[in-house]
């Protein structure tokens, strides 16, 4: 186990994630009536919740990454009459609750229970995303189960394994969900534990029923991290992040970029399939990023993938064996398009067109979900441009570090080719956007988007709320303006106020 633990501090080391706008804030709060600059349409009416990692202590490990920190999560309801409020609360996790009691850090390393300082039955910190599924809202990261929360309140009910349905050690933090049935899509990958390279499939009914579980193997003990769903087949990607248990006793670090590993992409019947059904497919090695959505084309059967990909390690604070990692301002990701005949023998596969579907450094790709599965045309997205006109120079010393920048939201129409951005300021930098779309309209794409901004002016967050119609994505529709600052998060979803009860 551990190794004496150095004295209690008050400060957090001066690391860049500990930083500027990076610096944790602890906040759990209430505020009601919050300052909306605009007009909120009467159509946008409903709840957006996000996470963010902030760690509650300051870590006892050296350089600990932002993924490490406790899961905080956030609610912005919008009310039909165009007011906000907003509620933070943590995620009362075993880590959290322990750490309270102790008034001060207790987990090791990220995702390394060898260098912990007491032994966790569950270490999660529950930091990744935060789904509305069967009346709870859960706090997912892909090493453990869910914790589930009061969607009203955000208390937390505890962890959650679906009434002991669950077959897996670890649940993803991205389950798909299908708009037509509201069945849950997931997986565990280190699904027997660490270091283990057994992936574990399984569907959930809306209602909670566990109906089908399917153990593979995968090629590589790696992360897998997203994962793609069409109406009759699922996708894995795998990120050539590697893991190795000895490296783990020995209080390494869990991941490290392996430059010789490809770029994995299993392919498994959504239904009825078995281990010996799954395919491994190649691409050379590269890093797979969030998925955009994926679909059957209609005349060939082959599955069309569209996710983020990048030719270098995007995750460059795990770097390979001898320490080397990109410069993260040299780091590109872009929405790259595979189309995958699964029932090819032949398992090498590339992206369907030399350039990329959008050319931008970008990621945090959200579609319509109501056409999740489907055929799709529109994307959302955080993009890097800085020729737009951010002012880095004087954002510099206020931005912190150890997380991804982009300066604005896109929208990409797969249908023209077309992007359109919306540049937020020149002190500002975008996080996750989510589609919402608007009341009593059926076609794709037709709504809204809504992001958290990060202002590095006022170092305060806003709510920027922007228009999906052509023509009027690079407006500001409304902007709400928050009296805190939020660390940069990761993952959020939109739920709509007829699946929320309210609270007035
Ligand atoms: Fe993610």
């Amino acid at each position: 186990m551990s190794s004496p633990l150095p004295p209690v501090t008050s400060h957090f080391p001066p690391n860049p994630q500990f930083q500027g706008f990076m610096k944790p804030s602890g906040l759990e709060a209430d505020a009601h009536n919050l300052e909306v600059i605009g007009t909120i349409p009467p159509s946008v009416s409903g709840t957006f919740y996000r996470v963010m990692p902030d760690p509650q202590f300051p870590p006892f490990i050296q350089n600990d990454p932002w993924f490490n920190g406790d899961g905080n999560i956030s609610a912005f309801r919008i009310h039909p009459d165009g007011r906000v409020s907003f509620k933070q609360r943590y995620v009362r996790t075993e880590k959290f609750t322990r750490e309270r009691e102790a008034q001060r850090a207790l987990l090791g390393k990220y995702r390394n229970k060898y260098t912990d300082a007491v032994e966790f039955a569950i270490r999660t910190t529950a930091n990744t995303n935060v789904v509305h599924f069967n009346g709870k809202l859960l706090a997912l990261k892909e090493d453990a189960p869910p914790y589930a929360l009061d969607p009203d309140t955000l208390e937390t009910i505890g962890l959650y394994d679906f009434d002991g349905q669950l077959p897996s050690l670890t649940f993803t933090a991205h389950p798909k969900f299908d708009p037509k049935t509201g069945e849950m899509l997931c997986f565990g990958y280190e699904a027997k534990g660490d270091g283990t390279p057994d992936v574990c499939y399984y569907r959930i009914s809306a209602e909670g029923k566990l109906l089908e579980t399917v153990w593979l193997v995968a090629p590589v003990v790696a992360m897998i991290h997203d994962f793609a769903v069409t109406e009759n087949w699922v996708v894995f990607p795998i990120i050539p992040q590697v893991c190795d248990l000895d490296r783990l006793k020995a209080g390494g670090e869990h991941w490290q970029w392996s430059p010789e590993t490809p770029f994995y992409i299993g392919v498994l019947p959504r239904r009825g399939g078995s281990a010996a059904d799954v395919k491994w497919f190649r691409h050379p090695n590269s890093f797979p990023g969030h998925v955009a959505n994926a679909y059957e084309d209609p005349s060939t059967g082959n599955l069309v993938v569209d996710l983020g990909l990048s030719a270098s390690n995007v995750f460059f604070w795990w770097p390979d064996a001898q320490g080397n990692a990109p410069r993260p301002e040299t780091i590109h990701s872009q929405l790259t398009r595979f189309t995958i005949n699964p029932k090819s023998e032949d398992l090498e596969v590339t992206p369907d067109m030399v350039t990329a579907l959008e050319t931008t450094n970008s990621e945090f790709y959200r579609i319509d979900d109501r056409f999740a599965f489907q055929q799709h045309r529109h994307v959302f997205f955080d993009a890097m441009d800085p020729a737009l006109g951010t002012d880095f120079g004087a954002i510099a010393p206020k931005l912190g570090g150890g997380y991804p920048l982009y300066n604005s939201l896109a929208h990409f129409d797969a249908q023209t080719g077309k992007t359109e951005v919306y540049f937020p300021g020149r002190t500002h930098m975008v996080q996750e956007p989510v589609f919402i779309p608007k009341k009593g309209s059926e076609v794709e794409g037709d709504g809204y988007l809504l992001a958290l901004v990060n202002n590095y002016d006022t170092m305060g967050s806003e709510l920027h709320l922007l228009d999906t119609t052509e023509g009027k994505f690079g407006e500001c529709l409304a902007k709400v303006v928050l009296p805190v600052r939020l660390r940069h998060g990761l993952h959020g979803n939109w739920v709509d106020a007829n699946n929320v009860k309210e609270t007035k």
